[in-house]
């Protein structure tokens, strides 16, 4: 077995997933998943260091050791559940915790402490995969469709959308052509539903998509929301996070005369519209789209996504062998392995690098 593990929290400030991949064969293993939620408390301090705030660097210290030392926690139950020692893990591929993502001055900062991660664990540690590519004039994200390629590529094209915080897609060409794989930040994908709810029932989202099944789409928030904001009609390399798509941006729109529910299922509606505007506008004859993430997950975003393509069928990368939950954690351990075995994590023709870059930086056990 070569064993890697990927460590993944990600917008959606769920929680913490970690996949155990095994890369002895040609087609990677996913052979283990251990996830744990975020304490509410680390949860809304994460969350506010999103924003600019008060005393923000001891801050972001203590709430980066936090947050290690439960990657640490999973990581270490995920060894116990699979029986593993520490020397059976190659690496562990860690994201860490976006709290900024500026592509227009080169930086961005996910919260994580690797020495603390290999000091708990001890296992080597890669972090930090996104500045390389930045330095090389890329976005920095997303990361995930050079996973994508490796694993999912198939004669015909296909698309992989992930569903998180926010949604992305990969398109990938075919086999063989890397070149003509790309992807991109559709736009929001649970974040605006999750935030809605939260302020109106406190709770960290809509379970099934239930309470938005419950309203209707309101055509005129939906056009002020998909049609004016520029950021759908950009065309890639783009990506987004927290700092557009929050709560401050829904409640900037003419939301006050429009019943809770509804605002709620037309921000469903949104996440669809913005799917699909990219998938049309820059995933050419595409026949399959995979969907992965925690928004395969929800039934009503499912079929309303399904019913949304005519031509496309909609399935979730369960079809592929891996299921919707592991992909992302699988993609940072595919990262790591990368980084060790000293070849590119990044795809140029994503992220707009300037060329192919070796991502991540490590820390030894
Ligand atoms: N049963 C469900 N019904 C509706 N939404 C769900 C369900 N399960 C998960 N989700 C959504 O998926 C999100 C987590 O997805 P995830 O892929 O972990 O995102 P991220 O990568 O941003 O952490 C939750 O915040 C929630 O919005
Ligand atoms: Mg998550």
């Amino acid at each position: 077995m070569t064993v890697y593990f990927g460590a993944m929290s990600g917008t959606s400030l769920d929680g913490v997933d970690i996949v155990a991949v095994d890369f002895y064969e040609e087609k990677p293993r996913v052979i283990g998943i251990e996830s744990e939620e975020l304490p509410k408390k680390l949860r809304n301090e994460l969350l506010n260091l999103c924003s600019p705030g008060f005393d923000e660097i001891n801050r972001s210290q203590k709430a980066a050791n936090e947050l290690s030392e439960l990657y640490a926690l999973v990581a270490n139950n995920l060894m116990s559940k699979l029986k593993l020692a520490p020397k059976d893990v190659r690496a562990i591929g860690a994201h860490g915790q976006t709290i900024r993502h500026n592509p227009q001055f080169g930086a961005t900062t996910q919260l994580i402490n690797g020495s603390l991660l290999a000091e708990l664990t001890e296992v080597d540690v890669i972090t930090d995969f996104r500045h390389r590519d930045m330095a090389a004039e890329g976005e920095g994200a997303p990361l995930v469709p050079a996973f994508h390629y490796s694993v999912f590529s198939s004669q015909e094209p296909r698309a992989i959308v992930n569903i998180g915080g926010i949604s992305n897609v990969t398109y990938i060409g075919g086999a063989g052509k890397s070149e003509e794989t790309f992807g991109f930040d559709c736009g929001p994908g649970n974040m605006l539903m999750d935030a809605w709810i939260m302020k109106h029932f406190g709770e960290r989202y809509d379970k099934d998509g239930r309470w938005a099944a419950s309203g209707k789409i309101n055509q005129v928030l939906l056009t002020e929301l998909f049609e004016k904001e520029p950021y759908f009609r950009r065309v890639p390399p783009k990506s987004t996070g927290r700092e557009l798509f929050n709560l401050d941006w829904l409640e900037s729109k003419s939301i006050q005369k429009v019943p809770k529910a509804d605002v709620q299922r037309t921000l469903l509606e949104l996440t669809v519209c913005s799917i699909k505007k990219s998938i049309l506008d820059f995933c050419p004859s595409v026949k399959e789209i995979f969907v992965c993430g925690g928004g395969a997950l929800n039934p009503l975003l499912m079929q309303t996504l399904k019913n949304a393509f005519r031509d496309i069928k909609v399935g979730s990368t369960d079809m592929l062998g891996i299921e919707t939950q592991s992909v992302e954690g699988a993609a940072f351990a595919w990262l790591a392995k990368q980084f060790i075995e000293h070849r590119p994590g990044n795809l140029p023709a994503v992220t707009g690098a300037k060329g192919f870059r070796v991502l991540g930086c490590l820390y030894p056990a």
